[in-house]
């Protein structure tokens, strides 16, 4: 789906989360959303803080995993996911503290393996994810799923690519302090979902916004796994179709 602008799209995606949320509490279900960090989504947490501020929508019945966060890293720091989602969204609407799961970029080493089978428990717990925002790194990641990762790939921590570490020098203010590894969603973790959007503004995403909606499906472009996915939409502003 391509928009005029990002706002636009923003919208669109926002009062689609917006619509089961209203449809799961009148029922008295739980919403699990999949949530997802960097520039690309900010303005749909916006909208949907304004939702809640304003026309009251309430998300008492949600639960929310993030993709990923660094490894390791401080959850105060500047670049962390975790203060990165409360100062968009969590900060400012009513979800209960510990219905809000991040992957914790402060455990030891040997507790990780633990942890992500822990992280995967929770989610099939909680019935599983219904709606998963993305956005898509220059490498062609989804959450940290760098080139390489296989289909079936679940929480796990990896290595990041040098793409992405020259992404994120300004974040830590130089390469050499970006970390070099990351806890993420698997693949399999993120095809599991029913729904899946993937959200991609400007002309710098519009080279890998075609490889992954036009290339053959294949493991140096994990996002290209989406082709598969009954469910999920790839939404776009003008400028980050261009290559299509
Ligand atoms: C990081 C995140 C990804 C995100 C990507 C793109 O690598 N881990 O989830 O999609 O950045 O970032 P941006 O939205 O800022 O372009």
């Amino acid at each position: 789906n391509i928009y005029e602008d990002a706002s636009t799209a923003s919208a669109e995606v926002a009062e689609e989360i917006a619509t089961l949320i209203r449809q799961r509490n009148k029922e008295d279900k739980h919403t699990v959303l999949g949530l997802a960090t960097g520039s690309t989504p900010t303005e749909v947490y916006a909208e949907l803080v304004r939702l809640h501020k304003e026309e009251g929508l309430t998300f008492k019945n949600v639960i929310t995993f993030n993709l990923d966060e660094y490894y390791p890293l401080d959850p105060h720091s500047l670049q962390s996911y975790v203060r990165f989602m409360n100062e968009h969204l969590f900060n400012h609407i009513d979800i209960p503290e510990d219905q809000v799961h991040i992957p914790d970029g402060t455990l030891d080493e040997k507790e990780v393996p633990e942890y992500c089978r822990k992280y995967e428990q929770k989610i099939r717990e909680a019935g599983g994810i219904d709606i998963q925002l993305l956005g898509i790194g220059r490498t062609g990641h989804i959450g940290f799923n760098e080139p390489g990762s296989r289909p079936n790939s679940r929480t796990r921590m990896i290595t990041l690519d040098r793409i992405t570490r020259k992404d994120a020098a300004s974040d830590f203010f130089g390469e050499e302090y970006v970390p070099r590894r990351a806890i993420t969603m698997g693949v399999g973790t993120i095809m599991d979902s029913d729904r899946i959007i993937l959200m991609a503004w400007g002309e710098g995403k519009a080279p890998i916004i075609r490889e992954a909606v036009e290339g053959n499906i294949r493991e140096q472009v994990p996002a290209t796994y989406l082709q598969e996915h009954e469910n999920a939409s790839v939404i776009l502003d003008e400028a980050a179709a261009e290559k299509l």
